[in-house]
């Protein structure tokens, strides 16, 4: 029996198993060469991990689930690019943990939205979005601006994010708490925000 084309589609599981060979020697062609790639691996000129306010930020940025409605992830598209800025690139990524990029979009992409408004104009928005963007259908979020931050925990998580590579120091452990203790949780949020994107944004 010749091994052709047609005995290949005619026998479903032989033709299921070549398939799945198929696809998993596309994936690691594509993937592979990534794992070596300074480019992707590195971190972008001049980098830094989130400070201790920062990082809370974050954090209460999971929380409350932005993640959701917030992609962070600007594509290499012109409709992109002309509306969010410079494309995002993996070297900016390097340092998060789990990363935010996000999937969906029902508000825009917030990958470079640190220094587009002040942190007033943050402020009035988390409060009560619809005080400064009236067609606006994004939730409120009036209690960070209630909620004190202790930062019992900011050294811990730094210390577990310096294990998987971030380059927190033992002074930054040391000082996080201090950093942090006695801010609202609105201003750790605002504090992310404005970091959002910007190494790339000043120096592209
Ligand atoms: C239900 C979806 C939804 C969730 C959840 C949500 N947002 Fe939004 N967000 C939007 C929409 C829609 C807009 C556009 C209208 C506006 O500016 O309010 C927006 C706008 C923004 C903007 C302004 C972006 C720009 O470039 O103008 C920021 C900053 C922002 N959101 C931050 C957050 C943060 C921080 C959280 C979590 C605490 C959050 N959002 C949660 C839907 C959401």
């Amino acid at each position: 029996m010749a091994f052709t084309h047609d005995t290949i589609e005619r026998k479903l599981p032989l033709l299921m198993i070549l398939m799945a060979l198929a696809v998993s020697f596309g994936g690691l062609v594509e993937i592979v060469p990534l794992l070596f790639d300074k480019d992707v691996t590195q971190p972008v000129a001049g980098l830094m991990p989130l400070n201790a306010l920062q990082l809370e930020g974050r954090d209460i940025y999971l929380r409350e689930g932005c993640y959701l409605c917030h992609s962070q992830m600007i594509r290499s598209l012109r409709a992109e690019t002309e509306r969010y800025g410079h494309y995002s690139v993996a070297g900016e990524s390097v340092y998060d943990h789990p990363f935010l990029w996000g999937s969906e979009r029902t508000g825009p992409d917030l990958a470079r939205v640190g220094g587009k408004y002040s942190d007033d104009w943050h402020r009035a928005h988390l409060h009560n979005p619809r005080d400064v963007v009236p067609e606006s259908i994004m939730p409120a979020y009036p209690w960070l601006e209630k909620n004190i931050l202790t930062g019992d925990l900011t050294g811990r998580k730094m210390a577990a994010l310096r294990q998987v590579g971030v380059p927190y120091t033992d002074d930054d452990i040391k000082g996080a708490q201090d950093a942090v203790k006695g801010h609202t949780e609105q201003d750790a949020v605002v504090a992310y925000l404005q970091q959002l994107g910007t190494i790339i944004k000043n120096t592209r």
